[in-house]
């Protein structure tokens, strides 16, 4: 009875209302169009995840301080840095719309990964040649200009293709649509070789992503007040590139156009797996080698993991300040299923290197982390049982391990922990 008095009560008061007429278009255009600074997104939109996620959590101290912040107002942090431009887990990676997102998700530094087109010109793809997995480049007729044109799956035999930035031009490689990463092995058409993105993700923006050169990139970030960090990608074919593009001509090549852009070192995270690129960096121009990031995948077995752990300290004495390996070296399992600090954590920080750790919200639902095998829970798959134990995961790298930012394939879920805790 009460709830029903007082619906009516609203009804009646609304009623009265002039304002609750439709306003006409002039009236919308007497209004001022939002916040001057609105350019630079100085609130984080964080969406429904993060609470999601807080709300799977197992009850305790962690859980009701996180449930604390769900009404906060976020910021953008350099703590939350966006993988793949910062919103992959739904959108086309290293597109525009990726980066735009992640930007919104309040990621304080996106991630551009360099390869070179065949006019040397620097784009934004994971790997240089996985353009057949994410872009429509089989079902363009840029696909007879593939490494490796799309060939049916026949008899049992898997479809393949291999489309690589250095197959074609700028202008050719600006023609493509981004996607989601993926491909159908039993593809029998171009057009069937498109599909394959997990159920988990979703091919809801998938409509066109839009490609972006690293100038581009730079220009988009630039124009949001964010930082950058650009990874300099393995090349798929052998170097020098076409008689003269040397590995030290494309490594350079990142930073002068950083330098074009004028931007300050201060504000660039380069990166590389190859020691040899950040070597290169840290004596052709200190001010952009001095943070440039060292990406280590040398430990994924427990043999070469003693080793990637005993190798730090020969990348500290060659003048390396930043290391970034995934998330599974930096932890283990302790009692009753505890995330803990692993030896390559505590070795590192014992060294006073600086930590940056990839790539969170790659995984699917955890649920399944231990039974996939999953590589970056693999070390904690035992004690890892639901998408809460996330939470987990970030608190232990952010307090006891100490890393100084997370790369996230969904940059809301770093951004919600970094504005509850005061990571900026
Ligand atoms: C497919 O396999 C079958 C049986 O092995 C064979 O008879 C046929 O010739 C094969 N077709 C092609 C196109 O390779
Ligand atoms: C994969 O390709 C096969 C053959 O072209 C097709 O029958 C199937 O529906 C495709 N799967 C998806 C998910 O598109
Ligand atoms: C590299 O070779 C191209 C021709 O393939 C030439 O136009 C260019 O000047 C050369 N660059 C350098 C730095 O030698
Ligand atoms: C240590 O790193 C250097 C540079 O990447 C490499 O050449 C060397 O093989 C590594 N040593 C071990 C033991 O992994
Ligand atoms: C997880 O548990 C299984 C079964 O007890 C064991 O074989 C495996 O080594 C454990 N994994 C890790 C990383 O400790």
């Amino acid at each position: 009875m009460q709830v029903k008095a007082a619906s009516i009560a609203i009804a009646i008061f609304a009623a009265g209302q002039t304002s609750a007429l439709p306003k006409t278009e002039e009236w919308w255009k007497s209004k001022p169009g939002g916040h001057p600074t609105q350019h630079y997104f100085q609130n984080a939109e964080l969406g429904p995840r993060p609470q999601f996620l807080v709300t799977d959590m197992d009850e305790g101290w962690l859980k009701d301080r996180l449930s604390a912040c769900s009404d906060m107002v976020a910021r953008p942090s350099k703590f939350s840095i966006g993988h793949r431009g910062g919103a992959c887990l739904q959108f086309p990676e290293e597109t525009r719309e990726s980066v735009e997102a992640g930007t919104r998700m309040g990621a304080g530094i996106l991630e551009c990964d360099v390869a070179f087109t065949s006019d040397r010109e620097l784009v934004c793809r994971h790997d240089q040649c996985d353009l057949h997995t994410t872009t429509n480049i089989v079902v363009t007729e840029l696909n007879a200009k593939c490494t490796t044109p799309f060939s049916p799956a026949l008899n049992g035999t898997e479809a393949t293709a291999k489309c690589c930035t250095s197959d074609i031009t700028l202008a050719e490689f600006k023609s493509l649509c981004g996607k989601m990463d993926g491909y159908n092995a039993s593809a029998t058409t171009p057009e069937d070789f498109l599909h394959g993105t997990p159920a988990w993700r979703t091919d809801l923006y998938a409509t066109c992503g839009t490609v972006l050169s690293h100038k581009e990139f730079l220009e988009l970030v630039d124009s949001h007040g964010r930082d950058f960090t650009t990874e300099l990608k393995q090349p798929r074919v052998p170097m020098p590139f076409d008689g003269n593009y040397t590995q030290e001509l494309y490594a350079q090549q990142v930073i002068e156009e950083y330098r074009a852009a004028g931007i300050d070192p201060s504000r660039a995270w380069l990166q590389s797996f190859s020691f040899a690129d950040v070597a290169y960096w840290l004596q052709a121009d200190p001010a952009f080698g001095k943070q440039a990031v060292l990406l280590d995948e040398s430990g994924d077995t427990p043999a070469s993991f003693s080793a990637a752990v005993a190798n730090l300290s020969f990348y500290k004495d060659a003048g390396v300040q930043v290391v970034a390996p995934p998330l599974q070296y930096l932890v283990a399992l302790g009692e009753g299923d505890e995330y803990v600090p692993s030896d390559y954590a505590t070795t590192a920080k014992a060294l006073g290197l600086k930590i940056l750790t990839w790539s969170l919200e790659r995984s699917g639902p955890l649920a399944q982390a231990a039974a996939n095998d999953d590589y970056y829970y693999s070390t904690i798959a035992n004690g890892t049982f639901k998408d809460g134990d996330m939470y987990r995961l970030v608190d232990v790298l952010a307090r006891q391990v100490g890393v100084m930012g997370i790369f996230s394939d969904w940059s809301a879920t770093v951004t919600y922990y970094a504005n509850c805790f005061g990571f900026f």
